[in-house]
């Protein structure tokens, strides 16, 4: 059994990695000559983001072949040799399944458009109102109504995301047989981790229009979701104890996820959950501007490591991935407190129970772009967005100002490797812009810096390995109350941890609850913290105390 409790992802969005032909847009051979890095770093996976053939209209996310490489990012001997390249430094490959949808260019929906009865039930199709109007109310996750109406065929397929990402219908077994055949052809190639898009919204339940929200109570943890991927596990990568699997859950419950991740249930190996990353929203709402709720994040946090830890299951620990902004952007400080803050992030997520994911570009504290025009932007959902945005009235100014903090393309610039034009990036005019503080953010100057970001998260992927109450001590906060301080501890039988976090830039005075006897620090961003009960905690100060009993 592969223990996934002391792993830590790398996540690689490759088309903004490394590109290795001089076209601007990041490739496989890219990831293949950045491993070196990756080893130091001491990372045990590579998530790699969807490199299948695809028109990229969400940048891959619309799959138009599960099988090969589009030739854009390389060849399938590229991947095979990347995949054995990393295996030399002890390093798997996780790979991206997009099942909850195709790109409308797979062949299976050509055919299903071309009329082929076989084909056609591999969607959701549903016909629409007498008046033109679409079979039910329910919103794309990118804007407008989620159906899409085809003249031919007088009916509506549904999209629950972009018009050319038409959703499978599950519930045909031959879906899930193709789908299967998918997963075993990678795990015919040696591949040992997957990571399931959005995989918690394959079965879907009613059709009926939701008079309460956009529809997403009737396809979120819908009726067979968890027979679908039992199934799944059991068929194929259930088979081999060395595979391990993630699943997006978009808007998910924790219920739902003690089942997900259940170390007994015959799912996943372990889910990503958004909720703690709603607190700069208002309620679903991510295009507005307010701050964080720093309480908000705390109790959501929290409440999800007691409550996954008291059902046996598990967390994948994260701050970002590719739809989500630059973290010290949206929590820390890109100022004068930008390496402290960097490092006290890194270490809230890290020292929790589960299996921590780091972002391209995270381990060197990247932050967002601050992109000032439209024609800047990439991502589909920020382009509609800002449509959608200046058709309610708002102001060109305070478009630009929401998509700025909110936009996906914040995580989506090229990895800064050094300071040169291009950013070590490419040679070529990259397929996104850099952003201009790679001359000062990057991986060169941090690499052998032994205070850098660099170095501390190595550190904390080191201390995981080592520890073992990290990787699997029981969870309990510390002081939830507390304005700005956020703490808890970890315990064995054999081992206590102490983990203490000053989320500001505003010093705090903190008196821990714990009797501090024994403990030393193991970690921190300051010189010269100590364990003391009573701290007067500096800017971002944080700290990693431990005791082995
Ligand atoms: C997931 C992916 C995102 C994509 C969406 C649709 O949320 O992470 O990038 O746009 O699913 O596939």
């Amino acid at each position: 059994m592969y223990d996934f409790h002391k792993s830590v992802v790398y996540q690689c969005y490759f088309k903004s990695f490394y590109d290795s032909n001089g076209d601007g847009v990041g490739d496989l051979r890219g990831v293949t000559a950045k491993l070196d890095y990756l080893q130091k770093l001491g990372v045990d996976y590579i998530w790699l983001n969807p490199f299948f053939p695809s028109p990229q209209r969400d940048n891959g996310y619309d799959v138009a072949d599960y099988c090969a490489v589009d030739p854009r990012f390389g060849t399938m001997a590229d991947f095979e040799e990347l995949s054995r390249e990393a295996e030399k430094r002890g390093i798997r490959l996780m790979l991206d399944m997009v099942f909850n949808h195709t790109s409308t260019e797979h062949e299976w929906f050509q055919k299903a458009l071309a009329g082929d009865p076989d084909y056609e039930d591999y969607y959701i199709w549903r016909e629409g109102g007498p008046d033109g109007t679409p079979p039910n109310n329910w919103e794309s996750k990118f804007g407008g109504n989620a159906w899409q109406y085809v003249p031919e065929k007088g009916n509506w397929y549904l999209h629950l995301f972009d018009p050319t990402q038409a959703d499978l219908n599950w519930e045909n077994p031959r879906v899930r047989k193709e789908l299967q055949n998918v997963i075993r052809f990678w795990m015919g190639k040696g591949v040992k981790g997957f990571r399931f898009d959005v995989v918690n919204l394959i079965s879907k339940g009613s059709y009926e229009s939701d008079d309460q929200g956009d529809g997403r109570r009737f396809y979120t943890d819908g009726p067979r979701v968890h027979e679908f991927l039992h199934e799944l596990n059991e068929a194929t990568f259930g088979t081999d104890a060395e595979i391990i699997t993630v699943g997006e859950m978009s808007s998910t419950s924790m219920e739902n996820c003690y089942k997900y991740a259940g170390a007994d249930t015959g799912e996943l190996s372990m889910v990503f959950s958004f909720h703690h990353l709603k607190v700069d929203f208002v309620g679903n709402e991510k295009w507005v501007l307010v701050p964080f709720d720093f309480q908000k994040l705390k109790n959501i946090l929290f409440s999800w490591q007691t409550g996954m830890s008291d059902h046996n299951a598990w967390n994948a620990v994260f701050w970002c991935n590719h739809d989500q902004p630059r973290v010290v952007s949206r929590f820390g400080d890109e100022g004068e407190y930008w390496k402290p803050s960097a490092k006290m992030l890194g270490t809230v997520i890290h020292c929790l129970r589960g299996t921590p994911y780091v972002y391209q570009g995270e381990e060197i504290g990247m932050t967002n772009p601050g992109f000032t025009s439209l024609d800047q932007y990439r991502d589909v959902e920020s382009i509609n967005h800002f449509h959608i945005l200046r058709d309610r009235g708002l102001h060109e100014d305070s478009a630009y100002d929401i998509l700025r903090v909110h936009s996906r393309d914040n995580s989506r610039t090229p990895m800064q490797w050094d300071a040169s034009e291009g950013g070590g990036f490419s040679e070529a005019e990259p397929w996104i812009s850099m952003n201009p503080n790679h001359k000062t953010i990057n991986a060169a100057s941090q690499v052998d810096d032994p205070d850098s970001i660099f170095a501390h998260y190595r550190k904390l992927i080191a201390l995981r390995k080592q520890y073992d109450v990290i990787a699997n001590g029981d969870f309990a906060p510390l002081d939830m109350a507390h304005p700005s301080v956020l703490a808890y501890t970890r315990r064995t039988d054999r081992e206590d941890l102490v983990v203490i976090n000053n989320f500001y830039r505003k010093e705090a005075d903190w008196t821990c609850p714990v009797d501090l006897d024994g403990f030393t620090c193991l970690l921190s961003n300051y010189a010269d913290s100590r364990a003391e009960t009573k701290l007067h905690l500096r800017p971002y100060e944080s700290l990693v105390l431990y005791r082995a009993n």
